[in-house]
This record gives structure tokens, C-alpha cells and sequence, in this order.
């Protein structure tokens, strides 16, 4: 019952030991200057003399190819003897889902791998390392980490020895036994915990199906080498491990329709799986004459990302947070209301829930209360995705760049070719406060456009993130798509310089045609210099870390390439994610006419300064800010401004619930197109300023406060509370959240349309005159239970204008 020797590959002392140094070296070091970085923790193990060392790299460092080995997880001792080092414990080598990098692109799979393609189901909970030391001692760890650990009442890896024991009293075995086999045949065992006693991730195992299941055996070396699925199941029927399924495949064509067909429903085998891992081998290239173990995984978006993202919703309501979320908006909103009378029902199943206990009970409880099934989510996604335009499927492009990379360019291309709308950060005059703006004036423009381009740089991740949350709560059913202008590349070293030739050359005969970069004006080290700064910020996009994770679409475009080529790629792009938006390729020739119209057109609207390194003084000349000061205030009105799509959304819903008869007026107005576009509540009115002589003062202070530096005057926050209407004008009545802004009507209301001919101040008269005494032909619906709370900017309009 020992491992088959004939299976054994030993450890060269002499490979281990340069390994090992080369680990040491890059401990604390900066990865952009010693190629990696790793971190090491030493551990003592009771019942033996010997410590083990876990090396630990930074995530990002395995899509470079400068690591001293992709082992994820790898753990090593040194032999007080003979003074050299060995291997403990060695992890897979750290593979990529599909399409992530360009290895796991279908194209390069088809070309450098080879059958047997081994699919095993991707279980669900977290991995489990199991060796020997000489002594006969049983090592078990988790990723990077063993024995109890201080925080956590049962480590993992505590958790796993005791699952191991488990299984050996089964067996009449011993530790020992155990750790001499793995010792002897230089191995790992690799298994995944599954146990939802202890911790629960997305996927059920109660009772008879948790346990650890043993997914692979890999040699401890530095190279990745691994058993194959039968020599692993075998071993796991010796040694009473959990098997897991797999499937094998002769070639990527039944690989991958496989993989496309078991994604359609999110399970195999009538199971909710996660994904699948896919074992095989591969070379680097062509000419590469050694096939080595690799793995890929293919993982399945839904429904298992909609049940992540409830869990982590769910643990946001327990906590009083605002629960946030991005898909799936309509079934999430219901099952969360669903949690929170679950929790008032059953008291201290949201402490359980905290620690992870209860998770799966309380959305199989959902799904058996709503009669839906994991398969129909994922159908509805795939609808929700099919039928983009219909389902008011909003897209924002962002581009990820630096200056010059063409950005503009491919925008206005795009807007010529659909009609998008194109909003340039360039274009915004107000100083502070922009990125915020940005967003606002990106939101604003999805009201009436399917699409927006939210044109700037978005170099650095805290430019993505912000826009990302910004404009999310503004906006149902937004997709985030980048617009990749990749920077940095492991096959091409030089890339960076090449971006600075191209786009210096293309920004400094721009001559002045930009609002911000006048090339002709401003000398060049000064553009260079600002440019430069963009390069070195530049963070690259990556889809396995928040924010980019956020991005339900990344387009990979080249600065070195003509804009025209990045069009058609972007355009391809988005015709096979979002077919309905753009139902077909346009033709190369009007590919070509769009970008030619934007070469033509190429003069920005707007001229302003913007200060870099090496920017002396802005010369006031060139300096247009809109914002200058002016003595006389005019003001018509102070209101809170609030995101359309949220207040009609907030109408629809409760319109489309209540009776037959409470639903005509709000249809009347739609259809009459009496629904307003913008929606505001007023803080105070011009001509109610006599009576309200001190509030009106102290907004207008602010006002030319906020404007003399170009700033907002602030945000406000609204709760809806009923809609209410006649047959003249409907509204929702709202009340002022805290106290920083007062409100000089007595109801305070939105005014969500009027019939023709009626003035939106109407709807003061009916809430006062009518609503308030109870007249008949006042209909209402109760918002206040929603708890539907509204976040907006204040600000002092004229005549509709800011
Ligand atoms: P910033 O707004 O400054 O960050 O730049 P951007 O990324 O918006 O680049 P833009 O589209 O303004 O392009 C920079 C300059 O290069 C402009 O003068 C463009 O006309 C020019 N340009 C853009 N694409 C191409 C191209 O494919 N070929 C050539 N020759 N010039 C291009
Ligand atoms: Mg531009």
C-alpha cells in the first residue's frame, strides 16, 4: 500500500539548494527591480526537530517570467546533517483560468498542449498539502501556513489533520504510515477541505460529502511534475481519501464544447460545480521539445458569482452596511429582502452567518421560496447578456491608457459609427471635485445613450476604482468594459520605450488641438515631462484583483497600432460580448470613414492648463475657467440633484406592482413622454427667499464659496417616501436626511412628471392644498417601507443651468 516507486523522482540537493538561494534573495525586495518578491515564515512542528520554511510570492508575480519556480504553495526544511535543503511540501504551479493570460487562450491551447486532457471537477473549499518528514513526521498545511494558528479557533490545516485521522483509523493506519509513504516517493498530496462544519464557501458538503478529496500528488521539485488522475485515484482509494470526478478528453475540440456545454447550466452530472481544472501537457512553443504538466481551469461565471455575490451582500446586511452589488440587481434586491426577515425570524442565524455557518441553508431557502434553480439563473443571465439594448443593459467603455495613445481618436470614431455618447475629462472645466464630476456627467449621459466612453486615462487603479463606484449605484445594469491599451508586456521588454517614441511623435505634432496638452504653445520638455508622469503612474489592468475585477469585459488593445486597427478591434469586440448592442461589424470602409471624420474633426472645444513636473506657471491667458467668481449671484433655485435611473426605477416598481387602476397616470405620462429627464428636490425657491431671508443667505455663501474654488456646494441625501399624484402632475414626497441641508417647503418632494400643459410647481399645490387634507383624487403608494435613500449633489440652478 506504499506509492509506486517505480512513480519516484528524487530531489537533487544541488537544484534544491540554488532554489533556495534564489528564494532568499528576493525576500522584501521590489519586484519591479529583483524581477519577484517573496515572503518567508518559519513554523515548528511539534514532535520533530525540524522547522519548515513557506515561501510565499506576490499574486501578480506569476503572470511574469521571473519567478525561481510558479510553485503556489511551497514549503522547505534544511537537513541539519549534510546542511542541505529539501522540498516539504510543493503546490501546483500556479495556473490560469481561460482566456486570463495568453496562455490559456483557446488559439495557444490548440497549438502547444496534448492529450489526455484530464477534466476534474474544481471543488469548493480550500486546499490541504500533505507530506512526510524523514522522522516519520505528517506535515499538513495549508497554502502558506500550518499547526493552530492564534486567530483562527481551528486553522485549516488543524482541520485537515484531523479529517487525515480520520481517515487512517478507517484504515488501520498510522500517521506514520502516512508520512513515510508520501516521504519516500518524494510527493504531496494535494486535496481540497470540504466541510461545511467548519467553514462553508459557495458550494454545499454536508455530512457524507465532506471530507478532504485528493486531487493530486505532485512531486517535490522545483519543476512542476505530477501524477495523472488514475495513479491519483488509486492512491486516494489506498488512503481513504475523498475522489473527485473527472472526464477525459482526446482533443480541444471535445474539450472545449465539453466545457461551453456544461457552462450553459453552471453543474455537470446534475451538480453545481464551480468550474473545472484541466490537466494535461504542454510545451512553451513549437519548437520546444519537452512536454511538461500543465493545468488550466475553466470557471463558471453563474450562478456561482450570483451566490458570492449574495453571500458577500448578505454579510454586508448583518453589519448595517449598504450592500452592494453590480448584477443581477432585481433577484438579489428580492433575496436580500428575503434575508432580512429570515434573520428577524430566526434569531442568531445572522452570527452564525458571520462565521460562515447557515450560508447555503438560507439561499437554498430563497431559491425554494422564489422556485428558482442555479440552471435558471444562469439562463437568465445568459439572457440578460443576450439581449443587452432590451434589457436596459447600459455599457461604459473605459479606456486604460496614457497620453496620446489615441483614446480620443477611437471615442469619436465609436460615436460616428452608433451614436454613443463620448464624455472627455478634458472637457470638464471644474478643477476640484472632477472625478466626481467625470463620473456624474458618465452617469448622466447613460440616460439617454446606451453606451458612454468615459474618456481619460484611468491609468492608475484608484481612477478606475472611482469611477466603478461612482457610477454604479446611478446606473441598473451597468457594464464596465476597459479598453485596454496594454503597457506592459513579458515578450516584449521594450514596449514601454516604443508607447514614448509613438506617442511623443503623435502628441507633439497634435501642435494645440488638445484641451490640455498644447504642444505647439508649451515647450516640448514640458509635454514630455507631463507625459512621462502618466507612463511611470501607470498601473496595469488586473482582472484577478478588485477594481479590474469589477470590469465585466477587458478588450486588450495595442498603442503601437493605428487607431483604425484598434477600432475594428474594439468594435469586433464588443459585437460578439454584446450583440445586440452592436448587432453587426461595421464595413471596413466605414471603419475607415469613421476614423478619418475623427482625424478631420480633431479640435477640442475646450482649452485649459493643467500643471505638470515641469510646468512653470500657467500663463493666464491660456486659463478659461469657467468657474470665475462673479459678484452678483443668480440663483432661481437651491435643489438636490438625483440620478434619474434611481427615481424612475423607484416609480416603475411601484407602479408595476400596485392595482390595475393606480397604474394609468404614471402609463399616461410615459407614453405622452411627461416623464422628466432630470429630477431634483428644491431646497429653496427664488421667490419664496423673503420669507426664508436667512436660509436663502446662508446657500448663497456657500454657493460662491463652493464656485470661487471650484467646487460643489455638497451632497445631499433624500429618503422616498410616497408617491402621489392627480390627474395634473405626479410626485414622490421626500424627506431630508440629517441635518446639513434645510428645505423651505413643507413637503419636501421630487416632481416625477406633469400633463401638458402643467408647470412642475404644481406639484407643491397638490401635495399642500390636496394631498395633505386628504382630497379625493389623490392616489398614493407607500415608498417608506423600500428605505430607498438618495444620495445628490446641492447646487444653485438658473433657468435649468448650473
Ligand atoms: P490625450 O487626450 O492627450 O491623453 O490623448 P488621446 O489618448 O486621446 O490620443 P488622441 O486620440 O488625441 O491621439 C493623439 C494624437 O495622435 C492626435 O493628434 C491624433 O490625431 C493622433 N493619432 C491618433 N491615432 C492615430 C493613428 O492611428 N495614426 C496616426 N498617425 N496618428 C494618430
Ligand atoms: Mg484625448
Amino acid at each position: 500500500m506504499s506509492a509506486d516507486p517505480a512513480l519516484s523522482k528524487p530531489q537533487d540537493p544541488a537544484t534544491v539548494n540554488a532554489l533556495v538561494a534564489r528564494l532568499e534573495s528576493g525576500i522584501g525586495k521590489k519586484p519591479k527591480e529583483h524581477g519577484f518578491s517573496c515572503k518567508k515564515s518559519t513554523f515548528t512542528i511539534e514532535d520533530t526537530v525540524h522547522n519548515v520554511d513557506s515561501w510565499k510570492f506576490q499574486e501578480q508575480d506569476f503572470k511574469k517570467h521571473t519567478l525561481p519556480t510558479y510553485a503556489r504553495g511551497l514549503f522547505t526544511w534544511r537537513d541539519k546533517v549534510s546542511g542541505n535543503y529539501r522540498i516539504a511540501i510543493r503546490g501546483y504551479d500556479k495556473f490560469f483560468n481561460i482566456n486570463e493570460v495568453k496562455c490559456t487562450k483557446w488559439e495557444w491551447i490548440a497549438d502547444n498542449t496534448k492529450a489526455p486532457y484530464e477534466v476534474t471537477v474544481k471543488e469548493n473549499g480550500c486546499i490541504i498539502f500533505i507530506s512526510g518528514l524523514p522522522d516519520g513526521t505528517l506535515l499538513v498545511c495549508s497554502k502558506h501556513s500550518t499547526g493552530a494558528r492564534e486567530e483562527t479557533e481551528a486553522s485549516h490545516a488543524i482541520v485537515g489533520e484531523r479529517w487525515v485521522d480520520k481517515q487512517l483509523a478507517q484504515i488501520g493506519k498510522t500517521r506514520r504510515d502516512l508520512a513515510e509513504t508520501l516521504y519516500n516517493a518524494n510527493v504531496t498530496a494535494v486535496a481540497e477541505l470540504c466541510d461545511d462544519s467548519f467553514e462553508e464557501h459557495i458550494l454545499a458538503y454536508e455530512g457524507d460529502q465532506a471530507g478532504l478529496y485528493l486531487h493530486g500528488i505532485n512531486y517535490n521539485l522545483g519543476d512542476f511534475a505530477t501524477y495523472s488522475m488514475p495513479e491519483v485515484h488509486k492512491f486516494a482509494e489506498e488512503w481513504a481519501f475523498r475522489k473527485i470526478d473527472y472526464v477525459v478528453k482526446d482533443d480541444v475540440q471535445q474539450l472545449r464544447k465539453f466545457l461551453e456545454e456544461a457552462a450553459e447550466t453552471g453543474s455537470w452530472d446534475g451538480k453545481d460545480v464551480e468550474g473545472f481544472v484541466i490537466r494535461c501537457k504542454a510545451r512553451t512553443d513549437a519548437s520546444d521539445p519537452n512536454w511538461e504538466d500543465w493545468f488550466f481551469k475553466y470557471k463558471f461565471e453563474e450562478p456561482y458569482l450570483l451566490y458570492r455575490q449574495w453571500r458577500e451582500c448578505t454579510k454586508a446586511l448583518i453589519a448595517g452596511k449598504e450592500p452592494r452589488y453590480r448584477n443581477h440587481k432585481e433577484i438579489t434586491r428580492e433575496y436580500l429582502k428575503f434575508a432580512s426577515a429570515y434573520f428577524i425570524q430566526n434569531k442568531g442565524a445572522a452570527d452564525q452567518y458571520k462565521m460562515n455557518h447557515g450560508i447555503i441553508k438560507l439561499r437554498n431557502a430563497y431559491l425554494a421560496h422564489s422556485g428558482l434553480k442555479g440552471a435558471d439563473i444562469v439562463r437568465m443571465d445568459l439572457e440578460e447578456k443576450g439581449t443587452g439594448q432590451d434589457s436596459n443593459l447600459k455599457l461604459v467603455l473605459v479606456p486604460v491608457a496614457t497620453i496620446g495613445c489615441g483614446k480620443t481618436t477611437v471615442a469619436h470614431a465609436l460615436t460616428k459609427l452608433f451614436g454613443w455618447s463620448h464624455i472627455q475629462n478634458d472637457n470638464l472645466t471644474a478643477r476640484k471635485g472632477k472625478p466626481q464630476a467625470f463620473a456624474a456627467a458618465c452617469t448622466k449621459a447613460l440616460v439617454v445613450c446606451p453606451a458612454v466612453i468615459a474618456d481619460r486615462n484611468n491609468h492608475q487603479k484608484r481612477e478606475r476604482k472611482q469611477l466603478i463606484d461612482d457610477m454604479s449605484p446611478g446606473v441598473n445594469q451597468a457594464h464596465f468594459v476597459a479598453l485596454n491599451y496594454v503597457h506592459h508586456s513579458s515578450t516584449d521588454k521594450d514596449l514601454q520605450d516604443k508607447i514614448r517614441e509613438i506617442t511623443r511623435k503623435r502628441v507633439l505634432s497634435r501642435g494645440d488641438n488638445h484641451q490640455t496638452i498644447h504642444a505647439a504653445t508649451k515647450n516640448n520638455s514640458e509635454i514630455i515631462g507631463i507625459m512621462e508622469g502618466f507612463l511611470n503612474r501607470f498601473q496595469s489592468v488586473d482582472i484577478d484583483e478588485f477594481p479590474d475585477r469589477s470590469f465585466d469585459n477587458v478588450i486588450d488593445l495595442d498603442p503601437l497600432k493605428e487607431s483604425r486597427e484598434n477600432l475594428e478591434t474594439v468594435v469586433k469586440a464588443l459585437h460578439h460580448a454584446y450583440p445586440k448592442l452592436v448587432p453587426e461589424i461595421p464595413s471596413a470602409a466605414a471603419l475607415d470613414d469613421a476614423i478619418k471624420a475623427s482625424f478631420d474633426e480633431y479640435k477640442p472645444a475646450i482649452k485649459h492648463t493643467i500643471k505638470g513636473s515641469a510646468t512653470p506657471a500657467p500663463k493666464r491667458a491660456q486659463t478659461q475657467p469657467q468657474q470665475q467668481t462673479s459678484k452678483k449671484v443668480d440663483v432661481d433655485y437651491f435643489s438636490v440633484s438625483l440620478p434619474p435611473s434611481i427615481i424612475v426605477s423607484a416609480v416603475e416598481k411601484a407602479i408595476a406592482t400596485a392595482p390595475e387602476e393606480k397604474r394609468a397616470y404614471y402609463y399616461e405620462l410615459k407614453s405622452a413622454h411627461r416623464v422628466q429627464q432630470k429630477f431634483h428636490v428644491t431646497l429653496l425657491h427664488n421667490a419664496n427667499k423673503s420669507q426664508n431671508k436667512e436660509m436663502w443667505e446662508r446657500y448663497i455663501k456657500l454657493y460662491s464659496d463652493a464656485k470661487a474654488v471650484g467646487e460643489p456646494m455638497g451632497t445631499g441625501t433624500i429618503k422616498l417616501e410616497s408617491v402621489v399624484w392627480d390627474g395634473r402632475v405626479m410626485a414622490i414626497t421626500a424627506s431630508l436626511v440629517g441635518d446639513k441641508w434645510e428645505c423651505a417647503n413643507n413637503i419636501p418632494h421630487v416632481t416625477v412628471g406633469t400633463s401638458v400643459g402643467v408647470k412642475p410647481k404644481e406639484s407643491n399645490d397638490m401635495l399642500e392644498g390636496k394631498w395633505r387634507n386628504g382630497d379625493i383624487g389623490v392616489e398614493q403608494i407607500d415608498l417608506s417601507a423600500e428605505g430607498i435613500e438618495v444620495t445628490g449633489k446641492v447646487e444653485g440652478v438658473k433657468n435649468g443651468k448650473f
